[in-house]
C-alpha cells in the first residue's frame, strides 16, 4: 500500500482541525471513562477523558492527563480541593450522554442533571460513582507533573475501591472489558466495541 508522508513542518501547515483530528488518531485505541468528583460544597462534577493509563498495580495507581489549565477545569480543581475522584468505564448503552459531558458547563450546573446520569453518594463520600458504570474506581490524589513542553499535567492517584459486577471476573482475576461492552475512543468523537481475538500467555524467557 503506498504510503502519505508527513513531515512536522508539513504537519504544522496543516489547518487547526485537520491537524488536531489526524494526531488525535495517532495514539491508537484509548480507554473510555467518566471522572466524577465535587467541590467542598458537594457539588457534583462530571467530565470524559481518554487518556487513563495504568501506572502501576502494587501500589495500585491510574494516571490520566489534564489539559492546560488556561480555561477552568472543574475536575482538576475539584481533585485539588477534595483530593478525591472517581474513574468510571463508559460503555455502548451510555455513550452519548457520556460524551455531552465534554461540554463547557458553568462551574454550578453538574453535568449529572445536564446529561440524566445517576451520582452514586453516600453519607462521607467526598466523589461520586456513576451509577451507570458498571466498572467504577475509586481514588485519591497523590501527585501531579507537569510537562514542560505544552503545560498539560499528569495526574496520578492511588487505587482506593473498585466496584464491577462478579460475573465480568474472569478466574485469573482480570475483568472481561468485552462481557462489560466497555468502549473505546480514537480521536476525539471516534466509539467502537472491540472484540477479543486472542489471550496471550505470559512471556518468560
Ligand atoms: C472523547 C473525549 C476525550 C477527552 N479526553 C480528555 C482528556 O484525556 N484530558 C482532558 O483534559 N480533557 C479531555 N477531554 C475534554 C474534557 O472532557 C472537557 O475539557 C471537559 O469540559 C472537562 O470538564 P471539567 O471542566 O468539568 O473538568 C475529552 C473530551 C472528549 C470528547
Amino acid at each position: 500500500m503506498e504510503k502519505l508522508r508527513l513531515k512536522e513542518s508539513e504537519l504544522a501547515r496543516l489547518g487547526k482541525v485537520p491537524r488536531l483530528n489526524l494526531v488525535n488518531s495517532l495514539s491508537g485505541y484509548k480507554s473510555a471513562n467518566l471522572i466524577a468528583t465535587a467541590n467542598s460544597q458537594g457539588v457534583p462534577n462530571l467530565a470524559i477523558f481518554s487518556s487513563v493509563i495504568h501506572l502501576g498495580s502494587d501500589p495500585a495507581l491510574l494516571g490520566f492527563m489534564l489539559r492546560p489549565t488556561t480555561v477552568a477545569r472543574h475536575t482538576y480543581e475539584n481533585i485539588k480541593e477534595t483530593r478525591h475522584y472517581t474513574i468510571n468505564h463508559i460503555h455502548e448503552d451510555m455513550i452519548e450522554p457520556a460524551h455531552q459531558t465534554s461540554g463547557k458547563y458553568p462551574a454550578g450546573q453538574s453535568e449529572f442533571e445536564a446529561t440524566g446520569l445517576t451520582p452514586e453518594t453516600w453519607e462521607g463520600q467526598l466523589a461520586p460513582f456513576v451509577a451507570e458504570s458498571r466498572i467504577q474506581v475509586g481514588l485519591r490524589f497523590e501527585e501531579e507533573h507537569m510537562l514542560k513542553v505544552n503545560r498539560t499535567r499528569l495526574i496520578v492517584g492511588r487505587i482506593l475501591e473498585i466496584r464491577f459486577p462478579q460475573e465480568i471476573q474472569q478466574s485469573d482475576g482480570t475483568l472481561d472489558l468485552e462481557k462489560a461492552k466497555v468502549v473505546t475512543i480514537s480521536g476525539a468523537d471516534t466509539y467502537s466495541l472491540p472484540a477479543t481475538i486472542r489471550r496471550m500467555p505470559y512471556v518468560r524467557l
